[in-house]
């Protein structure tokens, strides 16, 4: 990966547009809300939308991976829990997994607990692993549970918190949290909300990826972003259990933090379109002691939020 360009790999390319018939058509008014949407429309969302969540995950795996000390943490592991929170057709989950086989030699199985409200998405899920595991590209076993739940208050998530037992290694949630907050679902800001419940799934060098739309709330001066930010921060703030690892500049401000309107852009290829532009927002939280392990020897990153000369109307991700 260079320069946030990535390419899907070619059995992906044919396992999703001549297997599963995905079709390439961005329709960016329609995808703002995807629980009730139709199978036809999935099948537009898997060629569109699920290479960008893809790319956008394995851009976020690969800095990851990349932290010092963070490989020889997770080097020797041959088995991998991951929970998707509003998988969809889970691109982020095979973009996840194909950067992690890239670097962990000993990783043979990744079991995925993954839920959704769009029961075609699931399906395709459900149908499309077996295929992702029969590439000979694939040397991990993905071990996939999908699940279809409308969360329609905090009552659904905490039946998921209690229906799932083990700690889990990589906690995700991608371009979803928006249609919470769209919706009012919850009475306080979801990103907060929804991060109280699932961080306390981490394992001791988990870590939990919270990635969105870097957009503005419907009627609102207000981005997505910022509200991230003031969500995870607050929590961040209440327990001193977790602290960011990425953007790394977080891991120094985030208890001081005024907000900020922090955005990434990745640029996808695939046999449909060449640098397709994806936008988003995110944050990668570990438990504090681990993040500390990882963070606390390097040198301060300068941060735009605090920085008062700063240009607040400029997206960006440091
Ligand atoms: C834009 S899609 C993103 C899907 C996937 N994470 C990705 O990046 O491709 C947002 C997903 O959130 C799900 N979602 C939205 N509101 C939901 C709710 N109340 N309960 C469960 N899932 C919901 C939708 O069904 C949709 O699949």
């Amino acid at each position: 990966m260079k320069n946030n360009i990535i390419t899907i790999p070619h059995w992906l390319d044919n396992i999703i547009y001549d297997e599963f018939k995905a079709i390439y058509e961005p329709r960016p008014a329609e995808v703002v809300y995807n629980p009730d949407q139709s199978f036809d429309f999935v099948r537009l969302y898997l060629g569109t939308y699920f290479p960008r969540s893809y790319a956008e995950a394995y851009g976020i795996t690969t800095q990851i991976l990349s932290i010092e000390g963070f490989l020889n943490r997770v080097v020797e592991l041959e088995e991998i829990n991951l929970l998707d929170f509003c998988c969809g057709t889970g691109g982020e989950i095979i973009g996840t997994i194909v950067a992690l086989q890239s670097k962990l030699p000993n990783l043979k199985r990744v079991n995925v607990d993954a839920f959704d409200a769009n029961v075609e998405a699931i399906r395709i899920l459900h149908h499309l692993i077996p295929s992702v595991n029969n590439a000979p590209e694939m040397k991990v076993e993905i071990n996939i549970n999908p699940q279809c739940i409308f969360i329609e208050s905090e009552q659904e998530i905490q039946d998921i918190v209690n229906l799932l037992n083990v700690q889990y290694h990589f906690i995700m949630s991608f371009k979803a949290i928006n249609e919470f907050i769209q919706h009012q679902t919850f009475k306080t800001n979801a990103y907060e909300l929804i991060a109280s419940y699932l961080l306390p799934l981490l394992s001791q060098h988990g870590v939990f990826i919270m990635s969105d739309v870097a957009t503005k709330l419907n009627d609102s001066a207000m981005f997505y972003p910022q509200m991230m930010n003031v969500g995870l921060n607050n929590y961040i703030k209440k327990t001193s259990l977790y602290k960011s690892i990425i953007p790394a500049s977080c891991f120094i401000h985030e208890g001081i933090c005024t907000g900020c309107y922090m955005q990434d852009t990745f640029y996808i290829n695939h046999r449909k379109k060449s640098r397709d532009i994806s936008k988003v927002a995110y944050r990668v939280l570990c438990k504090s002691k681990f993040a500390t392990e990882l963070l606390n020897n390097r040198q301060t990153n300068s941060c735009r939020a605090t920085n008062q000369f700063a240009d607040k109307n400029s997206p960006y991700i440091s």
